[in-house]
């Protein structure tokens, strides 16, 4: 302790001095240790300043070893307060750093949305499935004789021309894009077991234009029901039913006589609906009628026994009345944009 400072006033406050400049410069809590252990700790100035109080004559003791008890409590205090304020700021520049927004939107990679026409062929399945119907496939690429010939239509029957159809080289193989979903008729009478209640949804094919009222890639769904005992009456009760589940309760279906090779009798139907835009009103909606007995027939099932009746109609009108869609085009483009306002984004 020779090389100790004699203890005065001055010395006491030189060295507090000294260690509040040096407190107030550390820059950080690491800093502040440092600053700690050389103004503070042991073999520090006051450290060795307190060591000579022994050494200070007995009267002034007293007075001394206030002086520098003092100067170390303020020395503390004044680490303290640094320490405290370092700390709070080394938190809060950590938060910051660490900050994350719990309240900003997710980024979702935005895939699509399930197209309307999509939405209704669910929807028509459902309502079929609902009355304990089941739901028929075949294909698009179909043989002449299931689209044309086994509905009974004539060789020379206009539907069957190259204006109509479109024909699959080579012609001599008689494949075809199929024109209607009437060819699924056959092929569920020559593979099911009767009777027979089923819906078939899919695309057909016609050399149409490409406009507001015509695409030449459009979709169709037709009804079949072969049983022993079938009515009109229940070709009509089923259309209107149909039409109540996709347009609502007051939906009405009314028939018009018309001529299809493959019923007889044979109507066209319209819907009615009083709240459809430009008010109440009829819309031709499809064909139907009470199967062919020539196509019973050529099924192999003995009209005499079985009848049936069928219809089919077309999923791009059903849409546009229902939705109010104006241009048929909007529903082959694949806007997506068109898409999201039925309001199925995925
Ligand atoms: N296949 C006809 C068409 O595309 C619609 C049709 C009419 C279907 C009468 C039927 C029916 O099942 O019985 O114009």
């Amino acid at each position: 302790m020779s090389d100790a400072p004699e203890i005065t006033p001055e010395a006491v406050e030189a060295a507090v001095d000294a260690a509040l400049a040096a407190i107030d410069a550390a820059a950080d809590t690491a800093e502040l240790k440092a600053v700690r252990a050389a103004h503070s700790g042991e073999g520090s100035t006051l450290a060795r300043l307190n060591a000579r109080l022994r050494d200070v004559a007995p009267e002034n003791k007293a007075a001394f070893g206030k002086l520098v008890g003092q100067a170390r409590g303020r020395v503390n205090q004044a680490i303290a307060a640094r320490e405290a304020a370092l700390a709070e700021a080394e938190t809060a520049a950590k938060l910051e750093a660490e900050r994350i927004d719990i309240t900003a939107l997710p980024q979702r990679a935005r895939v699509g949305a399930r197209h309307p026409l999509t939405l209704l062929q669910d929807q028509v399945g459902d309502i079929f499935v609902g009355m304990g119907w089941e739901i028929a496939e075949g294909p698009e690429l179909e043989h002449e004789w299931y689209n044309f010939d086994a509905l009974n239509l004539d060789a020379d029957h206009p539907a069957r021309q190259m204006q109509d159809t479109f024909y699959v080289d080579p012609v001599a193989r008689h494949l075809l894009l199929r024109t209607q979903t009437s060819p699924v008729q056959m092929r569920s009478m020559l593979t099911r077991e009767l009777p027979i209640y089923i819906v078939s949804p899919g695309r057909v094919f016609r050399t149409d234009e490409f406009d507001a009222t015509h695409l030449p890639v459009f979709s169709q769904f037709e009804g079949l029901v072969v049983d022993k005992g079938i009515t009109m009456a229940h070709l009509r009760g089923t259309l209107d039913h149909v039409a109540q589940q996709l347009f609502g309760d007051q939906a009405r279906t009314r028939m018009r006589a018309n001529y299809f090779p493959f019923t007889e009798p044979s109507a066209e139907f319209d819907l009615w609906h009083p709240t459809f835009k430009g008010g109440a009103r009829w819309i031709e909606w499809g064909g139907c009628g009470m199967v062919n007995p020539n196509v019973l027939r050529a099924a192999g099932i003995d009209p005499e026994v079985y009848s049936g009746f069928a219809f089919g109609m077309g999923f791009e009108r059903t849409l546009m009345f229902r939705s109010d869609v104006q241009d048929m085009r909007d529903m082959a483009e694949g806007d997506v944009r068109f898409s999201e306002q039925f309001g199925m984004v995925v």
